[in-house]
């Protein structure tokens, strides 16, 4: 059978073509070609080793690196002809080199395989891609820093159980945002240290009979070291599952932050207004704007953890070494690193544009109690044990509640039928800023203890 009817790189032993739905059933370079780039990349690098290993001469290699360059720019014109039948992206491009250059082209493939080339080219293009996803999370919590400080006085309900708890600022409550997003930025850090190691070299799965050097090439890709074992190698894809790991960690975090901006611009509880920009409205009721960038980022995040199942999934009953099985990463990895980069983007540019309604927060903070433990703390410096306060405490609320008062609004004597602890200076501790003023330590709620955290973020930021 000639070479015609078979794949050419491997239709040697093949006595009939493949089945023509098997061809499109096992074909990735639908979705594989998007790692174009760090594919011409790798074999750049791997020519260059190759002649510095006395393997290819140094026409040779030259011949391959230019027509390399050249079919790069063939892809991003637009002019080239991608080929199910030639499987995936790392035989088109092969394939046009070999068609190009004719006998050097075929030179390119000694001393590797795909299962080696495949590997390294998702390593180099993830780690572009989280160097891209770390600039929009740099962004959006320059943003969140930014409007904590000038929310550092703004008074709001603080919730536990979704019912109103004790007066934070809302300063605060951004900056609790901030601290989830800086334990993404570490994960996503020491994510890319791992996805930073080379494979290539590790060949099908033994290695290679050709002297090739290994740190040259893990010099000029960039990696930080080389893989330790070659059937580790070509079938490890636990940098991957990481990564999913570390974006589902993220968007969760982004959902929840969804959850709270959807609340909060809805009629009932009016806290924010979100610029039209970020919002939609509706074909049917004309009244409606509807927060659909956090709606549709709390509902994205479903796919990120389907691409950490699925990833897991995809690996648990491999046995070494590489298994057409891996070829099933890419698709859920591409997603979840486009859905992350994607939210954060969009976060990164909303967040700055939230307008808090600050009289309706501070509102919504004086009713409901919410100084109540302050009442109770004000007890507790009188010389009562908690507990008692809490019950004393509790009965005044009792009373607002059937007489419809805040804790505020009740005179002295009122206070008094519940304590006679209670005295004028009682007034100073139900105010909403004294509440948030007495809570001055590290991590707590008074503006200053605000302003103190914007500045650590800051630093924060300007050491990355
Ligand atoms: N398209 C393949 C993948 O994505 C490349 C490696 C194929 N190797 C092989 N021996 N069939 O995994």
């Amino acid at each position: 059978m000639s070479s015609e009817k078979t794949n050419q790189s491997w239709g040697g032993r093949f006595s009939e073509p493949v089945d023509a739905f098997v061809a499109r059933f096992t074909a990735s370079v639908d979705f594989d070609k998007r790692l174009y780039r760090h594919d011409i990349l790798g074999s750049q690098a791997h020519a260059r080793m190759l002649t510095q290993a006395g393997v290819l001469s140094e026409a040779e290699r030259d011949a391959i690196v230019a027509g390399l360059d050249e079919i790069r720019s063939e892809i991003e014109a637009g002019t080239f002809e991608w080929r199910v039948d030639l499987e995936d992206v790392h035989m088109n491009i092969e394939a046009r080199l070999t068609e190009r250059l004719g006998v050097v082209g075929k030179k390119l493939h000694t001393g590797r395989s795909r299962n080696d080339q495949v590997a390294t080219d998702i390593r180099l293009w993830l780690r572009d891609e989280i160097d891209a996803i770390l600039v929009e999370l740099n962004r959006l919590q320059a943003g969140l820093l930014q409007l904590a400080e000038t929310e550092a006085d703004t008074i709001m309900p603080g919730f536990t159980h979704l019912q109103t708890a004790q007066p934070v600022t809302f300063g605060h409550h951004l900056l609790a945002w901030f601290e989830m997003l800086s334990r993404d930025h570490e994960r996503l850090v020491d994510c890319r240290k791992r996805v930073n190691r080379m494979p290539l070299g590790s060949a099908a799965l033994a290695g290679t009979t050709y002297p090739i050097q290994r740190q040259v090439t893990c010099e000029l890709l960039g990696f930080e070291a080389i893989g330790g074992n070659s059937l580790d190698g070509v079938s490890d894809r636990d940098f991957a599952i990481e990564f999913c790991a570390a974006a589902s960690l993220a968007m969760m975090h982004l959902s929840r932050f969804s959850e709270e901006l959807v609340l909060w611009t809805s009629a009932q509880f009016q806290f924010i207004d979100l610029p039209d920009r970020f919002c939609t409205g509706s074909s049917i009721m004309p009244q409606k704007k509807n927060p659909d960038v956090p709606e549709l980022v709390r509902g994205k995040t479903g796919r990120v953890f389907g691409a950490l199942t699925g990833l897991l999934t995809l690996m648990k009953g491999q046995p070494l070494a590489y298994n057409k099985d891996n070829q099933e990463d890419k698709e859920p990895l591409f997603d979840a690193a486009d859905t992350l980069r994607d939210s954060l983007r969009a976060f990164a540019d909303m967040v700055p544009a939230i307008k808090p309604k600050r009289e309706i927060m501070r509102e919504a903070a004086r009713r409901g109690f919410s100084t109540a433990t302050d009442l109770a703390d004000y007890l507790v410096r009188k010389g009562l044990p908690f507990r008692d306060c809490h019950e004393i405490v509790g009965h005044a609320v009792k009373y607002g509640v059937d007489s419809g008062k805040d804790l505020a609004e009740m005179s002295l004597d009122e206070l008094r039928r519940f304590s006679d602890q209670i005295e004028q200076d009682v007034f100073a501790v139900l105010t909403l800023e004294g509440s948030v003023n007495a809570r001055d330590h590290i991590g707590g709620t008074a503006p200053a203890q605000v302003r103190a955290a914007v500045q650590r973020g800051r630093a924060l930021l300007a050491q990355r």
